[in-house]
């Protein structure tokens, strides 16, 4: 579990019900592909603009990390961001470069540094710093590279060492974005070929854009080629990027959306990669009515406008196939879970007890103070609703942003206030939360 050192610091947020929240919203971008174009802008020549960049703690460390690996970053007027790319010369940094809370930020930039050659020391807050990263040694090693996990239990930090980086074929133990785009990074300077295996189908991000940038990768079902252009890394032409509004951040008004019967919540310009949205199919199982107007394919991901309107919602069992596609939203699917009729099972999802905090346990835990019927699982659990939620105690967001505002959805449908611990966190990928709550009609305090 993550922990917040010093509670007297710590921002709590009441919460009343409002429901049914509803209105317009245009969420902020993708916390995926921001952390990604950070990098792609930063290891480009010439200035790329980059319209939509998620200005959100996590993404914003990356985006520090890579101005100390040379990049000129300029915050614009109008919202957008220019990057005065490096043309593939980094530099060693003087310092430790901070990755805060994000999982994507170390992992991704382990593997760019390793394949760049750069010595440098990755570390992270208190939830970072416990999170596994042998998963990203181990490939990174059998490619030749070199590095240190100095925290306690193969966690951070991480120390890079400059080291020549060779072809591999690797075969992912586990469905994770974060592994196979690390892989791909340091692939980039491989002096050969690059073949990644997932077992399951992950959000592809980084083979869009690598393809949108002029970088060749190939995808056969579940296998990713790529060639390596050797020790400089390949040329990357600067340009303009637009960045689709973050899925993952429209879910929680999907969720609330789905169950409001007369009114409805529409998500403006949101990306529709088909391996971030299997909450949609998950809803509409459960009763929810979604439209969707595609509006765009601009810049390698599908984008438009979600509408979403329900009622009484019925209980589903989330298929194994689904796990990968909607990873960031199984806490929302519990939460949803309180309130559908049946018994809603998560399995499959052990990749959960290792995300910002263990959001199995979290969940479990929030959810039994609200008087929720819950069974935890090593993989999962099964929550059996509908339940009249009405909280014992304080809720608390064990410093994970998603749980914090699952909580802050499901006290929409609550007749009680919920007071939510621990709610800084949000600010990792989504710090307008709070506003937009409040712009789709919901009552806040504290925050
Ligand atoms: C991400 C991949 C996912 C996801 C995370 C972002 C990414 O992690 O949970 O929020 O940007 O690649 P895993 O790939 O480790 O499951």
């Amino acid at each position: 579990m993550s922990v917040t050192t010093d509670p007297d610091k710590m921002q709590h947020a009441q919460v009343k019900s409002a429901h049914p929240l509803s209105g317009e919203i245009k969420v902020p971008g993708d916390k995926s592909i921001s952390h990604r174009l950070a990098m792609l802008t930063a290891l480009a020549d010439g200035k790329s603009t980059i319209t939509g960049f998620l200005e959100g703690e996590d993404c914003l460390c990356t985006l520090n990390a890579m101005q100390k690996l040379g990049a000129k970053v300029t915050h614009n007027s109008d919202g957008t961001i220019t990057v005065e790319g490096t043309a593939g010369r980094l530099s060693e940094p003087d310092e430790a470069l901070y990755m805060g809370n994000s999982g994507t930020g170390i992992r991704l930039m382990a593997g760019l540094l390793a394949g760049y050659g750069i010595h440098a020391t990755l570390t992270g807050d208190p939830s970072l710093s416990v999170r596994p990263m042998k998963r990203i040694k181990t490939p990174l090693e059998e490619m030749g590279a070199k590095l240190e996990l100095t925290g306690e239990k193969g966690t951070p930090p991480i120390s890079v060492f400059p080291a020549t980086i060779n072809p591999i074929e690797y075969v992912l133990p586990m469905a994770s974005a974060q592994v196979k785009s690390c892989i791909m990074l340091a692939g980039l300077c491989a002096a050969g070929d690059v073949t990644v295996v997932e077992p399951a189908p992950t959000r592809d991000h980084t083979e869009r854009l690598f393809q949108e940038a002029g970088i060749p990768v190939e995808v056969d079902g579940l296998c990713i080629k790529m060639k390596g252009a050797g020790a400089n890394g390949p040329a990357i032409k600067a340009r303009d990027w637009v960045v689709p509004g973050d899925f993952s951040s429209a879910s929680f008004w999907l969720a609330a959306g789905s169950l409001s019967k007369d009114k409805s919540i529409t998500i403006k310009g949101v990306g529709l990669n088909h391996r971030r949205t299997a909450l949609l199919n998950v809803l509409e199982r459960m009763g929810a009515k979604i439209t969707i107007t595609l509006l765009s394919e601009g810049h390698g991901e599908p984008w438009g406008d979600i509408t979403v309107s329900g009622g009484n919602l019925v209980a589903t069992e989330v298929f194994e196939d689904e796990i990968s596609n909607l990873i960031d939203e199984l806490p929302l699917v519990a939460s949803l879970g309180a309130l559908a009729e049946g018994r809603t099972i998560i399995r499959n999802a052990e990749e959960l007890r290792v995300k910002e905090t263990d959001r199995i346990e979290a969940m479990v835990v929030n959810l039994r103070r609200l008087g929720v019927e819950v069974e935890e699982f090593d993989d999962g659990m099964e929550i059996t609703g509908p339940c009249n939620l009405n909280p014992s105690q304080a809720l608390t967001s064990f410093g994970d942003h998603r749980i914090a505002m699952s909580m802050a959805i499901l006290a929409q449908f609550s007749d009680e206030a919920f007071e939510i611990e621990d709610v800084a966190c949000v600010a990792t990928s989504y710090p307008l939360f709070w506003d937009h709550l409040r712009q789709l009609g919901g009552e806040v305090s504290g925050v």
